[in-house]
């Protein structure tokens, strides 16, 4: 995708020429950018928190992040799900100190302030006790004015909330836009729910290599060689040769979500008796049985194997995986997983799904073993001032594209063997970064010119 002239000034700024698909090294390991990404990007964007299955009940609750910031989301006495920024307001601690569970209170463990799920006095987060208030206090502290912050916004679409810090910020559902096709695609295969438990890991990598590498399919007969190799050997699945442009399309949509969907599922019927998947797998497969789902997905969803997206800026969908990478200094991120599963299925199929899940993806997946690595040393790489004035290569296909726009999705493009999705990405990050107020430049993309 090449750069279009009113998103140029956003990108010569942040010192991007991705008409010419060059990205500096230098907004990878810097401090200065970092900042700015937390101001421009993470204050604003709408942020995956997890799936309101997690949350079913009144007092339930779960701990995750919005990028530096440790959040509580919960479900208070109303049944509305709140997000909470866990840090009480007398000496910033944090007053949750689990990954989930059910309360009516979250008690600071300094000094015992103590927050209600939505207070009588105040809204959700509200403090209602302080001990010590009438001989520390003499009873002038006023409780309505020193709750729990919460985060601005909270909303959820088909399940998967999301919060911003941001009370300007578009809604959820016009910030997904036209991707909602996918997570609808995604959705509609099953009667998906979220498994229990929390995955989270660390990595001393920037977050930005492992968001562009959602728009990465060369990438896959390198570095997962030798998984394919392993796996060949235990299932027959071929062993993807380098050059093999898979079958598939490209889509990318506004305020720069990016997905690459592979269709098809080429010459190899995997053999599901057998239980070391990979390619395909008994659990993400069994709607395929299913001719009501078939005919609700329509052909072109229906033929859609395999698929990598990007929600911008930080949400990376694969499978029913729902990860986000949250940058927590400059050179590092905290990983975590919401994985769902399809409830309809048999519970044996069940079991299945989730251990090629975990097999895959996560601390415990080869795949995440190898692109980690990947992200690292990339991390490592452009922190080094020597090269720093050599820019990182994105031109892969950039003067070639051909869109599709029949209506069966967003315009997309034919191929999935490019890199028009990380140029989307970094092209919509230039933007963002500038600084400007909503709504953020959305710029034209070549997919948006073609309606
Ligand atoms: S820091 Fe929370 S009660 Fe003092
Ligand atoms: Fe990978």
């Amino acid at each position: 995708m090449t750069g279009a002239p009113n998103n140029a000034a956003d990108e010569a700024a942040a010192g991007l020429d991705l008409r010419r698909g060059l990205v500096p090294r230098s907004i990878f390991a810097d401090p200065s950018v970092y900042d700015l990404e937390q101001q421009q990007i993470f204050r604003r964007c709408w942020l995956f928190l997890g799936h309101e299955g997690q949350i079913p009940n009144t007092g339930d609750y779960l701990t995750t992040r919005m990028a530096d910031t440790n959040i509580i989301v919960c479900r208070d006495v109303d049944g509305h799900v709140r997000a909470l920024v866990n840090s009480c307001r007398h000496r910033g601690n944090a007053v949750c100190r689990t990954d989930g569970g059910n309360s009516r209170t979250f008690t600071c463990p300094y000094h015992g302030w103590a927050y209600d799920l939505q207070g009588k006095r105040v809204e959700s987060g509200g403090l209602i006790n302080v001990p010590g208030m009438k001989p520390y206090y003499n009873d002038k502290l006023d409780l309505n004015e020193w709750g729990l912050v919460p985060v601005a916004k909270v909303e959820s679409y088909r399940g998967l909330i999301f919060g911003t810090f941001d009370p300007e910020a578009p809604t959820l559902e016009e910030f997904l836009g036209e991707m909602r096709w996918a997570i609808d695609m995604i959705l509609d295969r099953g009667d998906l729910r979220p498994t229990p438990g929390v995955v989270r890991w660390r990595s001393d990598a920037n977050w930005k290599f492992a968001a562009d590498n959602g728009g990465d399919n060369a990438h896959v007969q390198i570095t997962h060689r030798s998984a394919f190799l392993a796996f060949s050997k235990l299932n027959g699945a071929p062993v993807p040769k380098v050059g093999t442009a898979n079958p598939g399309f490209t889509i990318l949509t506004k305020y720069g979500h990016m997905g690459n969907f592979q269709t098809g599922l080429g010459n190899h019927k995997p053999d599901l008796s057998k239980g070391f998947q990979f390619a395909s797998n008994t659990g993400m497969e069994y709607w395929r049985n299913r001719p009501e789902t078939i005919a609700k997905l329509g052909p072109l969803k229906t033929s859609v194997m395999r698929y990598n997206i990007n929600i911008f800026p930080n949400l990376f969908i694969i499978d029913r995986l729902f990860i986000v990478r949250h940058p927590v200094a400059p050179s590092e991120m905290e990983q975590r997983f919401t994985a769902l599963y399809d409830a309809s299925t048999p519970e044996h199929v069940q079991a299945e799904e989730l251990r090629t899940t975990y097999r895959r993806l996560g601390p415990t997946g080869f795949l995440e073993q190898e692109d980690g690595e990947n992200f690292i040393e990339s991390t490592r790489g452009t922190s080094y001032s020597t090269v720093m004035d050599r820019d990182l290569n994105y031109a892969m296909g950039i003067d070639e594209q051909e869109i599709v726009d029949d209506g069966q999705s967003p315009p997309r493009i034919t191929t999935m063997l490019n890199e028009h999705g990380q140029l989307w990405f970094y092209r919509n990050w230039a933007a963002a970064v500038s600084g400007r107020p909503w709504p953020l430049p959305h710029p034209e993309a070549k997919v948006e010119a073609v309606r």
